[in-house]
């Protein structure tokens, strides 16, 4: 299924090569202000233009409401909105049909669904479908933040290099300090060694994976359905449809299991009327629910496949062994074109499960 979510309910469409990409809407009540204008900062911040270091295909991304807005008002009917592909290139692609390319989706759609299937610039598998993903999130952030609830995601680490960020940042901070560089993180100094060591990949025909935070702040307590819809399941189901992320930990994550309970266990105490914890290791949610302190995770996105060296693969219609030298145009690392696609799908899942719990109004 290309759906996500219940109430807020998301549909992506269209393929990389093909004439469009994008999103239908469902659940969002008649009458909702949008603001299109902020939609569209959301989808220039996907955007590799301006971007030094990610890939040279060029794509406008224009942002068009085909239905369910009247007058910048949902009209409670199902909101479409696409972008054209404008900047298609088949040419890489033909050459690669029979030559899988190692660590991408090529294979395994191949088997599936047959040898006319298009899946010219990866198809339904590309990251040009994230497209879909943030217009749906960039509509959910704008819905939340009346709730009080918001969401900010950004580079937390390159390859090696990570960024020193205070656990007291605000997430104003964060979003104003990771707006500061190409790679999006907060942490100046980090991310100067991280874009050199992009720079660096990238002349060696080679690619960098590497991790994004997420903080959110604002969360009702009981946020999340239980038992298998809870706040990790549901995150983690609509994370991993980011192409390229390969793993989620939550708080304290796999740290944990090195921790004792006495370490790992945040305590409570009374800030005024509300109740907080001392530390935040369960990263803001117990039981699957949420405890109104920030919401903490973070994912890995690995290196992006597609990379210039030469590589084993083999070809499917000789049935042999074969060399690939990928050529096209590829982000030498997909990490700071992902921090706005988590962000936005986190807000979408989010939102979902406001309108799910009774907490939206
Ligand atoms: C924003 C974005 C851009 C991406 N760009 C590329 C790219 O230029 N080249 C590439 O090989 N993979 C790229 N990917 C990742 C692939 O789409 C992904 O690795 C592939 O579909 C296989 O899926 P998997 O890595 O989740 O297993 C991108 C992913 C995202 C989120």
């Amino acid at each position: 299924m290309m759906s996500m979510g219940r109430a807020f309910r998301v549909t992506l469409f269209g393929s990389s090569h093909g004439p469009e990409v994008g999103a239908t809407l469902e659940g969002v009540p008649a009458g909702t202000p949008l603001d299109l204008a902020r939609v569209q900062q959301a989808l220039d911040r996907r955007r590799p233009v301006g971007r030094r270091l990610a890939t040279k295909r060029q794509e406008e991304d224009r942002l068009v409401i085909d239905s369910g807005l009247q007058e910048g008002c949902a009209d409670g009917t199902v909101i479409r909105g696409h972008v054209a592909n404008q900047d298609v290139r088949r040419g890489p692609y033909e050459q690669m049909r029979d030559t899988p390319r190692p660590g991408h989706a090529d294979y395994p759609a191949r088997v599936r669904y047959g040898a006319t299937a298009d899946l010219s610039g990866g198809g339904i598998f590309s990251g040009r479908m994230t497209v879909g993903l943030v217009f749906a999130g960039a509509v959910a952030a704008q819905m939340l933040e009346p709730q009080g609830i918001q969401v900010a995601s950004f580079t937390r680490a390159i390859g090696s290099r990570e960024g020193q960020v205070r656990d007291s940042m605000t997430l104003d901070e964060v979003r104003e300090g990771s707006s500061r560089n190409e790679v999006g993180c907060p942490d100046a100094e980090a991310a100067q060694a991280m874009e050199a060591d992009i720079e660096a990949a990238r002349r060696e025909g080679d690619s960098l994976g590497g991790i994004v935070e997420t903080l959110a702040t604002g969360l009702p307590v009981g946020l999340g359905e239980p038992f298998f819809d809870g706040l990790e399941g549901e995150l983690a189901h609509a994370l991993f449809a980011i192409p390229a992320v390969k793993a989620i930990e939550f708080g304290a994550g796999f740290r944990a299991a090195r921790m004792r309970g006495s370490e790992h266990n945040d305590p409570f105490f009374y800030d005024g009327e509300k109740v907080r914890t001392r530390t935040n290791h369960s990263g803001g949610i117990l039981g699957g629910l949420a405890t109104g302190m920030p919401l903490v995770f973070r994912v890995a996105v690995k290196p992006t496949s597609s990379i210039a060296k030469s590589q084993e693969t083999v070809d499917l219609s000789r049935h042999e062994g074969a060399r690939l030298v990928v050529t096209g145009r590829h982000d030498p690392c997909i990490v700071p074109r992902s921090v706005v696609v988590v962000e936005c799908v986190t807000a979408a899942v989010l939102l979902d499960l406001m309108m799910r719990g009774g907490f939206y109004p």
